[in-house]
C-alpha cells in the first residue's frame, strides 16, 4: 500500500474506536498521526495540578497559554510530555477524563489548541507527507480542506462495551454501566457546547463501526483514500 499524501481528518465520538484506527491507519499509510484529544487531556493535567477550576474559563485560559507540553507523531509511539515529564498514560486516567469536557468547551483554549494543530499539522506535512489527524472538530474547524474527512460513529451500547474494555485493559475498575454513564455525558457535553461542537463535516463520510473489525473500518479508509488519489 502507498503512502498517504495530505490530511484525512477523523472525528467522531468517544467509543468508536477512533484512537485505534487512526493509529493503525496512519503506521499502515506511513504517516504522521495527530491525537488532539490527547492535546485537550494535557491542557486539563495542568488546569488540575495548578489547582485550578476546571470550570473557571479565564483562569483554565492562561493556563493553556503558560503550557509547556511535547506531543509526538509518530504511530507507533505517540507520546506526551508536560513540564519535560512523560504523562502519556495519566492524561487518559478517571480525573482528566471527567474534567477535560469543561476544559475543551473554553473557546480561548480552543483557539489556542487550534493554532498549535495546525502549526504541527503543517510541520508533519511538510517532512512525512501525510498525517491522520483525530478529534472533534478536525474536518469542521481544524482542517476544513482536508482531501478526505471521516465521521466515526457507533451505537450507544457499543461505544460504552469498548469503553469499559479499555479501561480494564489499563488497569482501571470500570463496568459497561459507568462507561456507559461517562461516554453519554462526555458527548452530551462535547455536542452542546457553544465553541466547535461535536458534529460532522457536510462533506464527511460516516462510518458507522458498530458491526465492524478494526481491520476492516482500516480497509475501508484505505479504499476511500486511494480512490481519492491520496496514495503514492
Ligand atoms: O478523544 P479524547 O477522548 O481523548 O478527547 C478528550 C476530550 O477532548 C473530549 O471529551 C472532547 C475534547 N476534544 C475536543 O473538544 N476537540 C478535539 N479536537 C479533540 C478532543
Amino acid at each position: 500500500m502507498g503512502a498517504l499524501r495530505g490530511v484525512v481528518a477523523l472525528d467522531g465520538p468517544s467509543g468508536t474506536g477512533k484512537t485505534t484506527v487512526a493509529r493503525t491507519l496512519a503506521d499502515r499509510l506511513s504517516a504522521g498521526y495527530l491525537d488532539t484529544g490527547a492535546m485537550y487531556r494535557v491542557v486539563t493535567l495542568a488546569v488540575l495540578r495548578a489547582g485550578v477550576d476546571p470550570a473557571a474559563a479565564d483562569a483554565v485560559a492562561e493556563v493553556a497559554a503558560r503550557i509547556s507540553y511535547e506531543i509526538g507523531t509518530d504511530p507507533s509511539a505517540p507520546r506526551m510530555l508536560l513540564d519535560g515529564e512523560e504523562v502519556s498514560a495519566l492524561i487518559r486516567g478517571p480525573e482528566i477524563t471527567h474534567a477535560v469536557s469543561p476544559v475543551s468547551a473554553v473557546p480561548k483554549v480552543r483557539e489556542f489548541l487550534v493554532a498549535e494543530q495546525r502549526r504541527i499539522i503543517e510541520g508533519v506535512l511538510g517532512t512525512v507527507g501525510g498525517v491522520v489527524v483525530e478529534g472533534r472538530d478536525i474536518g469542521t474547524v481544524v482542517t476544513p480542506d482536508a482531501p478526505l474527512k471521516v465521521f466515526l460513529t457507533a451505537s450507544a451500547e457499543i461505544r460504552a462495551a469498548r469503553r469499559s474494555a479499555q479501561d480494564s485493559a489499563a488497569g482501571r475498575q470500570s463496568t459497561v454501566d459507568d462507561a456507559r454513564a461517562s461516554v453519554d455525558r462526555r458527548d452530551k457535553l462535547d455536542s452542546s457546547r457553544i465553541a466547535s461542537p461535536l458534529r460532522a463535516a457536510e462533506d464527511a463520510v460516516e462510518v458507522d463501526t458498530s458491526e465492524l473489525s478494526i481491520d476492516q473500518v482500516i480497509v475501508a479508509l484505505s479504499e476511500l483514500a486511494c480512490r481519492r488519489g491520496l496514495l503514492d
